[in-house]
């Protein structure tokens, strides 16, 4: 599946999330894009509650809708944020992506201008725990 064919449907799919996230205590929208690798869009943003840490990251809601529409390999996802700073998914967002994920899954990090940088799984969590842990356990 060529990313580079969906990119600016991802970028824009992402962006436009990030437009909708509900974050009026951090107010740090970020989005989220999921292309699957039978080509199917998702997306998601993030959304806080006055209990903090209850609250869902982008990648969270855009996997959701994913998993929904009975969908359950990402090819790439595209996050993005505001700021100088690379905007990379939060500890258990990683691990959240990793349980969807192939050695080819990208991880595409993005700005206002784009893409900042592009990560493999493996790269964005060296050493995961996943599905396959669990298949060998006797
Ligand atoms: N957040 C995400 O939605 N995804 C990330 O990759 C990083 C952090 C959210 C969580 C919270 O709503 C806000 O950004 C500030 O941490």
């Amino acid at each position: 599946m060529s990313n580079m064919k969906y990119r600016d449907a991802l970028f824009d799919l992402a962006n436009n999330a990030m437009s909708k996230a509900y974050v009026p205590y951090s107010r740090f929208p970020v989005g989220a894009a999921i292309l699957t690798k039978t080509g199917k869009l998702y997306a998601g943003c993030n959304v806080e509650n006055a209990a903090y840490p209850e609250g869902t990251c982008a990648e969270a809601g855009a996997i959701a809708a994913m998993v929904l529409d009975g969908e359950t390999q990402i090819q790439d996802i595209y996050v993005i944020g505001k700021g100088e700073e690379l905007v990379t998914p939060c500890g258990g967002c990683r691990q959240k992506i990793r349980e969807f994920s192939s050695v080819d899954t990208k991880i595409h990090i993005c700005g206002a201008e784009g893409v900042r940088k592009s990560l493999t799984m493996n790269e964005l969590l060296p050493f995961s725990f996943g599905p396959e842990n669990l298949e060998q356990a006797s």
